[in-house]
């Protein structure tokens, strides 16, 4: 059952990959393509990319603790080896996106 969602999932990503003109605005989607490859699947920066720059943990303390203002303006201005989302990413991208890592603090 998983493994069929994950495989839709990639069919639905390709789909939208293959269509520029609808803009991702669903956090997960932004989440997979932009973030996942230093953040991990679960949030937890376990990637050889996220352990290479130190990508942090979701699930650490202060960031679970961390407001939904304070870890957009991170996303937005970059923060250590992230590069800075302004201008790649709309607000409402950024903001799904946030709202996506909150699941992912929760599972
Ligand atoms: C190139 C790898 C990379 C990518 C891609 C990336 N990040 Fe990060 N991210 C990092 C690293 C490294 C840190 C730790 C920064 C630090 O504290 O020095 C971080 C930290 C964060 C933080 C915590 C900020 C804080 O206040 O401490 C959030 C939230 C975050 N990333 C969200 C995202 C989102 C959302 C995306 C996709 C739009 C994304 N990241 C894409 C590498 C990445």
């Amino acid at each position: 059952m998983k493994r069929t969602w994950k495989v839709a999932a990639t069919v639905c990503l390709a789909g939208l990959a293959a269509m520029p003109a609808i803009a991702q605005n669903n956090g997960m989607d932004v989440y997979q393509s932009k973030c996942q490859m230093c953040h991990g699947r679960e949030g937890t920066g376990n990637t050889p990319a996220g352990k290479a720059i130190k990508a942090v943990s979701f699930k650490s303390p202060a960031l679970m603790k961390a407001t939904d203002a304070e870890l957009i303006a991170a996303v937005k201005n970059g923060k250590g080896r992230m590069p800075a989302y302004s201008g790649k990413l709309s607000d409402t991208q950024i903001k799904a996106a946030i709202a996506y890592i909150r699941k992912l603090q929760h599972s």
